[in-house]
């Protein structure tokens, strides 16, 4: 009796497991990102070519609306001129109030956010599925991913920053080459999506270097990775700074430590009383 009822139980647990383990998505893999580590720093050009992606694909159906077209020009981002980013600003149109007080439309300015393109979620809606497609600002930062065990014990120890990046990443590059409809993915929860398939080889042109060929490959993992360091940034813009004044930190307290063995020495040397 007490053997059956083992079995059964055993069987039960078992087959939740399977349950689960079918119904998780693949986990993705980790990536080698400029950025990551104590001395990570972001690829200026990388960055480029990743806010190149974002204004010609992601754009028409994701917003960057906590981020402002000035923010292109500052250090450590994608350092566009600021005469770059006018441009790309004027390429969007505003809802505003004209002189009278009637409503009218003008184009950005270096001041506005990359709002999105539909007017209302309910629109995004009516557009897409059902769906609103995310704000892609701090997307990196917002996702992650279920690490299982022992992985997430050593994650406590050793931080692993990049996983909402490694996370994107995958999704970008998870799609079914045999679904006709684009839509499944192993990585995206549940493995199907409503965003169909966004990035293909040879899709956009990238900067020809010295050679004569482009820069870097133009693959839809390329292109996944570019996109992905950008919206990587945007969500941590201030990272290499907050670096830096680590480093200077520790050297402060280098010195402090000094400083403190030498008034240790000397108290003991009865030097100071
Ligand atoms: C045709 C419209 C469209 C385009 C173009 C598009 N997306 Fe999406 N995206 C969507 C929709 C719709 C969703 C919501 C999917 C869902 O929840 O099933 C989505 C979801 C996402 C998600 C969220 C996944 C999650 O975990 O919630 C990310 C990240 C994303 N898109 C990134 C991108 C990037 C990067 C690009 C450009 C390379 C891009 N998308 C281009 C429509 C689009």
């Amino acid at each position: 009796m007490l053997k059956s009822l083992f079995v059964i139980a055993l069987s039960l647990l078992s087959a939740a497991f399977t349950a689960r383990a079918a119904e998780q998505a693949a986990t993705p893999e980790r990536q080698s990102w400029s950025f990551a580590g104590v001395n990570g720093k972001y690829d200026q050009d990388q960055l480029r070519r990743g806010l190149q992606i974002y204004s010609e694909k992601c754009r028409a159906c994701h917003g960057m609306a906590y981020l402002d077209f000035r923010s292109l020009t500052r250090p450590g981002g994608p350092q566009l001129s600021m005469e770059a980013a006018r441009e790309l600003a004027s390429g969007y149109v505003f809802a505003d109030i004209d002189d009278e007080g009637e409503p009218m439309e003008r184009s950005g300015r270096l001041g506005d956010k990359m709002l999105p393109p539909f007017a209302n979620p309910q629109q995004a809606k009516f557009m897409h599925n059902g769906i609103v497609p995310v704000d892609l600002t701090y997307i990196t930062r917002a996702r992650s991913y279920d690490r299982g065990f022992p992985q997430f014990i050593f994650d406590l120890f050793i931080p692993y920053n990049e996983q909402g990046s490694d996370y994107v990443y995958a999704v970008l590059t998870g799609y079914d080459d045999q679904d006709p409809q684009m839509t499944k993915n192993r990585f995206f929860p549940g493995g199907v999506t409503s965003m169909t398939r966004p990035l293909a080889d040879n899709e956009f042109s990238y900067p020809i270097g010295a050679n004569g060929q482009p820069v870097v490959p133009q693959t839809e993992a390329q292109y996944a990775k570019d996109v992905t360091a950008f919206l990587s940034w945007a969500a941590d813009p201030e990272r290499e700074n907050r670096q830096q004044t680590g480093g200077y930190v520790f050297l402060y307290l280098l010195v402090f430590l000094a400083l403190c063995l030498l008034t240790k020495r000397l108290y003991r040397r009865r030097e100071i009383k």
